[in-house]
């Protein structure tokens, strides 16, 4: 037997409804939020990760699926969402139209790490992008999208936010960080003595212990905001505590990709069920459309891994409700297959969730079958039904059985489903 690749799922259609709810939730939220949805291509040219995700960054150095194609092309399966939705949005001058432009996206993910529970090589995404708004409206308006998306989904995560600055403020801390490490350096893994030279904020993103220890006592991005920086972190705070929002300010978030600009943040579970405790994350990228070639564009958006949290749904107990079931299940045991025909087609034109037996069942396992479907009521076609022009229609529920026609059937049903 041939089986799934390390660090991939299958899904499986006892869970498709947990999906379709997602959907149906991303759906609503569009509505809501007028977002418009972007789907980019699965693979892209290896360059375009390696410009936005950054040269130091995990994704980059350790876990992208690269490889060559026939024409000798670097070709790189998409690892996250916003590259290549910034490649499109230059690429298709959508910066021309009128600003901002909102954009959602559900897309698989690939990244060759260590599987484990909620980290898997094949996730998918709903992210979240807004170009051209740089103001505390499309900052907490963001963070109230993903806030919605949780709560459609009967969870509340806590924020983890940062500000990493302009880049003054940002220059001024890697200035900081590099006077503190610098002797403690010898102490501290491989990995971060190349942080050291390639981009010194990862280093608080280490997962080692002895490095953890210490950067514990390492100075905070937020001491040094010039007075703007500041003043812009101050009123999102305020916002978010005049919505009720529950954040913690976290100051060694510095999330893992290299093109976040400000704000930053992590919907996080604090109970660490599954381990990985970020159900979420995002920031403003207000530098990356200018560095890819496109008009300067500020951008705000997140990303949220479903599988991770489909699994920290389950994990906490909390059950989402498939909200489709059988209207009406058609039992037949007849010769005239064509009688039956009609009636199931008729009732699925006038929109009915309607099951019949496909597999020549007896009566006794097509009513079992039913059963099983869930189906409100079951419809039974025998000879002698179709003699008399009246079929018996059973409610699930209470058991009660009448005879009526067909059209009496439609009108009943229509009443009652
Ligand atoms: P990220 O933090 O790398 O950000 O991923 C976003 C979310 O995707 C994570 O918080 C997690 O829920 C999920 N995720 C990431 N890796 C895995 C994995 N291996 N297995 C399962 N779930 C995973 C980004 O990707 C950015 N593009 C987010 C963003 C959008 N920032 C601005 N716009």
């Amino acid at each position: 037997m041939i089986n799934i690749p390390k660090g991939t799922k299958d899904m499986l259609p006892k869970d498709s409804f947990k999906w379709r709810k997602v959907r149906n939730v991303v759906d609503e939220l569009s509505r809501k939020y007028n977002l418009k949805e972007i789907a980019t291509p699965g693979f892209e040219s290896t360059e375009l990760f390696v410009r936005t995700d950054g040269e130091s960054s995990d994704i980059v150095n350790k876990e992208m699926y690269t490889f060559l194609d026939k024409g000798g092309r670097s070709i790189t399966l998409k690892p996250e969402g916003t590259a290549g939705v910034v490649r499109s949005f230059i690429e298709n001058g959508l910066g021309n139209d009128v600003l901002p432009l909102k954009l959602f996206y559900i897309t698989p993910c690939y990244r060759y790490e260590k599987p484990q529970a909620g980290r898997l090589r094949e996730h998918h995404q709903f992210g979240c992008e807004i170009f051209g708004a740089n103001s505390l409206a499309s900052d907490v308006e963001t963070i109230l999208i993903a806030l919605d998306f949780y709560k459609g989904l009967g969870i509340e995560p806590t924020i983890h936010i940062n500000f990493l600055g302009c880049d003054e403020c940002k220059a001024k801390y890697k200035e900081l960080l590099k006077e503190y490490t610098t002797p403690k350096l010898d102490d501290m893994c491989e990995d971060c003595h190349k942080r050291y030279d390639t981009n010194i904020l990862r280093m608080l993103d280490c997962k080692s212990t002895e490095c953890k220890s210490i950067l514990a006592g390492a100075p905070k991005v937020t001491e040094c905001l010039c007075e703007e920086c500041s003043t812009k972190f101050e009123n999102l705070k305020k916002s978010f505590d005049s919505f009720n929002i529950k954040y913690v300010v976290d100051s060694k978030l510095v999330r893992g990709l290299d093109y976040y600009t400000d704000f930053v943040f992590e919907f996080i579970d604090e109970d660490k069920t599954l381990g990985q405790n970020a159900l979420g994350a995002g920031g403003r990228y207000d530098n990356l459309v200018s560095s890819l070639g496109g008009k300067p564009t500020p951008t705000i958006g997140f990303g949220i891994g479903i599988e991770r949290l489909l699994l920290y749904i389950e994990s906490k107990g909390i059950e989402l409700k498939d909200d489709r079931q059988i209207d009406v299940y058609v039992a037949s045991l007849t010769n005239d297959v064509q009688y039956v025909f009609k009636f199931v087609k008729a009732l699925r034109d006038a929109g009915f969730a309607t099951e019949s037996d496909l597999m020549n069942r007896s009566f006794k396992a097509q009513f079992k079958y039913a059963d099983k479907l869930n189906a409100k009521f079951v419809v039974t076609i025998g000879d002698d039904e179709i003699k008399e022009g009246k079929l018996s229609i059973k409610n699930m529920q209470t058991g009660e059985q009448v005879k009526m026609t067909q059209e009496e059937i439609m009108e009943f049903l229509s009443k009652n489903v």
